[in-house]
């Protein structure tokens, strides 16, 4: 089973604002004028489940728009309360927790072969552990200045290969890097 991150970051590596905000990553300025998505429903038919942070999850929630098909949806967490679940999604999400070790002999009993690891915190501590095949970042060209970092701090370097770059007409890039 390969796990593989999917993510938009300021050139300055953050992917909200410390209140978990979005806005300077997501704005009608950013979208593709050739009206792609750059390419995330594509990436979406390369997955088979999705193992999301309890934070990321709640943003998913508030924004309120399902865009996960009836992929396995599964949001990691000890702490989330069913009632901050919304009524729409409860049949859609599984909560499960643990160490990436244990989420991902969780997920290979089920036998998936490529799974999508997204949230800050849920993508760190998988790079951390040496638990993250692939990521795809998305740089959107604009310093915050602050915010939630995307990497954090390690115990050595890690070397990554840089597989691809794609430039959009907005001033986006795409890369991927295999770990
Ligand atoms: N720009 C983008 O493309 C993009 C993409 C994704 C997310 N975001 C945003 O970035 C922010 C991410 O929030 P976040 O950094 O707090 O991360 P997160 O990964 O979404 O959520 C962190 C929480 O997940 C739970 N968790 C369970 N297992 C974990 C593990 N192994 N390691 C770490 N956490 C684990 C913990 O909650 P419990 O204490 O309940 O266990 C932890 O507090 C959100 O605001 C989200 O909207 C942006």
């Amino acid at each position: 089973m390969k796990t593989v991150g999917y993510i938009a970051t300021s050139l300055d590596g953050y992917i909200a604002r410390d209140n978990h905000a979005l806005d300077g990553l997501e704005s009608p300025e950013w979208e593709d004028p050739d009206g792609s998505d750059y390419g995330f429903q594509d990436f979406l038919s390369s997955i088979d489940a999705i193992l999301i942070g309890k934070n990321t999850f709640l943003k998913v929630a508030e924004i309120g728009v399902w865009v996960y098909r009836d992929i396995p949806f599964c949001v990691v967490s000890k702490t989330l309360k069913n009632e901050e679940i919304p009524e729409n999604l409860k049949e859609k999400v599984t909560v499960i927790s643990g160490s990436p070790q244990e989420l991902m002999d969780m997920l290979n009993d089920k036998k998936y072969s490529r799974v999508y690891v997204d949230g800050g915190k849920l993508l760190q501590s998988f790079i951390e552990s040496n638990h993250l095949n692939e990521l795809i970042i998305t740089r959107i060209p604009i310093l915050l200045g602050g915010g939630i970092s995307l990497f954090g701090a390690l115990p050595t370097d890690r070397k990554v290969k840089h597989v691809d770059t794609k430039c959009f007409k907005s001033g986006l890039t795409r890369s991927q890097y295999y770990f």
